[in-house]
């Protein structure tokens, strides 16, 4: 038994059976008049931790600044005053930025800098511990092929392989290599598991996941992220194919324990336990707080079913005193691990963010998607005369996106503030207006473009309408804001849009009418000057899209990693042999992996060492190694995210069509080549059966290597 364990052992045989359960008991912060109530749960050992948000929907609604103060005298009453002295722990949705707000977590993915993302949440964790979060309730794993639902922007999108490489960079980025040390957070992978699979993006909805989609698609991300050492897990809100994951021993014990191996605590999402009551599995809040603990689920947030009932529970015989050790131990194992005990208090001290901030703007720079540009219309010259036009021209708050609890928006500078940075020294001109596209600015329109060069709208999405509780039936932008698009186009400009979107939009009858798109998504405090940085050149676009762009809404779900049908269809890969809808066809308007530059490569022919390799060979680590020359023939230094898709054509259960199984984003100057190569092995080349066994086949395989899923470079493997 180690150290941390014999300590926990000591404190644990020294708690009443009502302290124990207190560690289990997560309130959230509470309102000015509750607090004198909140401090004496605290000094009666009531309490193991505080949600430091007020209301259900955090990432939606203002939570107010946060009193170092307050907390310091929460846990000096948890310190000094309670039983065991036990310090309480504070969470809090650092999803994606503190003072410092990055890209939403879709559009960081859509960097596939992962080196990048995992540097930016470091500053973050040091912005956040500085405020007396320990506990961040991020990384948010769920894959989402959906984008009616509104947390598709809180994920990685629709690969496994992205999920599971944000998993490892945003745990080791808010964990670090010390635990206990001043600028490190707990992690906390969400939402366990499925979430993202809620039936028509209704949030909260049923999922319906078999075993073998669950192992394939949905856990990857969360394996990755035990294994880059998440201390804690949340429990998701839905049901899988009639289990609710809060009672679903399945799930959270023998999946998430035993199959994944996590040995830290889970804690619920806001009221999960209560909510077995109107999922009809509990009859009341006791049955729910003992058929939840019993299944896995250690803490219980906000509802305070665990507090009021689980005493009873035991002393009735109903439930096992020892369920209940175990869930203590383990909120007291990570207490200890953070090193709470030795460093209860938070001692603020001054952070200077000006290189947090310079991160956050290298990272939206990467996060941003050229989907077009006719005739090579971007980067525009810096003494072009612009008319910057639409309601995102002076917008602040939605650059920031969803779940910005801790961001202000007044401190986020507007397109056009930047923008006016530099085309003013350079004899530039912005002549802008914010017109919402009301019906005389359609009809000004004309004349406001006369004499300008080029139109660059500033539209999209407004961040509430993304994030938790946010699902729409029409992924788009306004009817107003396509008028202004329209219009502009016909006035016989060349149009640039920005689209400051949280959620992929369906974009036919949009992207039409623009020459040139930069797809923004709320790229955090930065936005503006990493967009402005980007239309004028001064960074060369190297996103790529880690969800798929459909044409219509109606076409969803659509997504790359899909298996063929029997009798070939005209769907995402174009098989050409029919339509699956009479009226329209449901290809990707841009594919998964989709990102043009300001400057073109050339694949060379792919090399490979072996084209064949024995199975055994593999499991022992040999590999298939694929190298090829990546020429930049354009005008501009830049990066480009070279991709590995597989297909297995032949197995015992049907496979994707693509599977994304490598990356790399190489940089490569204007004119010159480099050598990119490209592995995969025994870990690549399988998949999992539905008892969750993973097995490689013997047979071939096809390897396609490019810019994007649709890439038709091909070679062929054999394994033995
Ligand atoms: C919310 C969200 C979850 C968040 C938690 C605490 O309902 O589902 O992502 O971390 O509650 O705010």
């Amino acid at each position: 038994m180690n150290n941390i364990d014999k300590r926990v052992e000591e404190i644990l045989a020294k708690m009443s059976l009502h302290e124990k359960i207190g560690q289990l008991n997560q309130p959230q912060t509470p309102l000015p008049e509750q607090t004198e109530k909140l401090k004496e749960m605290v000094r009666r050992g009531e309490i193991g931790s505080i949600l430091m948000a007020v209301g259900a929907t955090a990432g939606n609604d203002p939570q107010g600044d946060i009193s170092v103060d307050f907390y310091n005298e929460l846990q000096r009453i948890a310190v000094e005053e309670s039983p065991s002295g036990i310090p309480l722990i504070f969470g809090r949705d650092v999803i994606h930025g503190h003072r410092t707000v990055l890209p939403i977590p879709l559009g960081m993915a859509a960097s596939f800098n992962f080196d990048m993302i995992e540097k930016c949440y470091r500053d973050i964790a040091e912005e956040a511990m500085n405020d007396s979060i320990h506990w961040t309730f991020t990384p948010m794993l769920d894959l989402a092929r959906d984008p009616r639902w509104g947390r598709i922007i809180e994920g990685a999108g629709e690969d496994p392989l992205v999920g599971a490489s944000m998993a490892k960079a945003v745990v080791r980025g808010v964990q670090g290599d010390d635990l206990t040390a001043r600028d490190s957070m707990l992690a906390c992978a969400k939402h366990y598991v499925g979430y993202g699979a809620a039936e028509g993006g209704r949030d909260y909805h049923r999922a319906e996941i078999s075993d073998y989609t669950l192992y394939n698609y949905y856990l990857p991300a969360f394996h990755a992220a035990v294994k880059a050492g998440a201390k804690t897990v949340m429990s998701s809100f839905n049901e899988i194919s009639g289990e609710a994951v809060t009672s679903s021993r399945k799930y959270l014990t023998d999946i998430l324990r035993g199959y994944l191996g996590f040995d830290g605590f889970v804690v619920s999402d806001y009221g999960c336990v209560e909510q077995l009551i109107p999922q009809g599995l509990a009859d009341n809040r006791g049955d729910a707080s003992r058929m939840a603990l019993e299944a896995g689920l250690d803490m219980d947030m906000w509802d305070g079913c665990y507090h009021e009932s689980l005493e009873k529970e035991v002393e009735s015989g109903r439930l096992d005193i020892a369920v209940v050790d175990e869930a203590v131990r383990r909120v007291l194992r990570v207490k200890m691990m953070k090193g709470l005990f030795e460093h209860p208090y938070c001692d603020q001290h001054e952070i200077d963010r000006t290189e947090h901030l310079a991160r956050a703007r290298a990272l939206a720079r990467e996060s941003v998607v050229l989907l077009k540009n006719e005739g090579n219309l971007l980067p525009l010259r810096k003494d072009t005369k612009i008319a910057l036009i639409g309601p995102y021209v002076n917008e602040r708050r939605s650059l920031l996106g969803s779940w910005t609890v801790d961001g202000k928006a007044e401190e986020t500078p507007t397109l056009r503030e930047e923008m006016a940075k530099v085309a003013g020294p350079n004899g530039g001109q912005i002549l802008a207006s914010s017109a919402s596209g009301l019906s005389y600015e359609i009809a000004w329109m004309p004349y406001a473009l006369i004499g300008c060069d080029v139109a660059v709208l500033a539209i999209g999405e407004s961040w509430v309408v993304t994030g938790e509780n946010k699902a729409v039936s029409n992924i788009s932008i306004p009817e107003e804001q396509i008028a202004l698009l329209k219009r502009a186009k016909m006035s016989g400009k060349k149009v640039v849009a920005v689209l400051f979107c949280g959620r992929p939009i369906a974009l036919e009858g949009i992207a039409e009418y623009c020459d040139a798109i930069l797809y923004a998504w709320h790229t955090g405090s930065e936005a503006a000057g990493a967009v402005t940085d980007l239309l004028y050149g001064d960074a060369v676009p190297s996103g790529k899209l880690p969800v798929t762009m459909p044409r219509l809404a109606t076409h969803i779900p659509l997504y790359y990693n899909v298996t063929s049908s029997g009798r070939p269809v005209n769907c995402y890969y174009n098989q050409n042999a029919g339509n699956c809808y009479f009226d329209s066809i449901p290809t990707p308007y841009y594919p998964f992996g989709y990102g043009l530059s300001y400057t073109t490569f050339a694949y060379g022919d792919v090399r490979t060492e072996k084209d064949a390799i024995a199975l055994d060979a593999l499991k022992a680590g040999a590999r298939f190694s694929f190298t090829f020359s990546l020429r930049n023939t354009g005008e501009y230094d830049a990066k480009e995210t070279v991709q590995l898709y597989i297909h297995d054509p032949v197995a015992k259960m049907m496979r994707p069509l693509r599977e994304l199984k490598a990356f790399e984003k190489v940089f490569v100057p204007k004119g010159e080549a480099v050598d990119v190569t490209l592995s995969v092995g025994y870990d690549e080349l399988g998949y999992f059966l539905p008892d969750g066994s993973y097995t490689v086949e013997r047979g071939k395989i096809e390897i396609y290597i490019g810019e994007n899923c649709l890439t038709s470079q091909k070679a062929e493997i054999c394994i033995l």
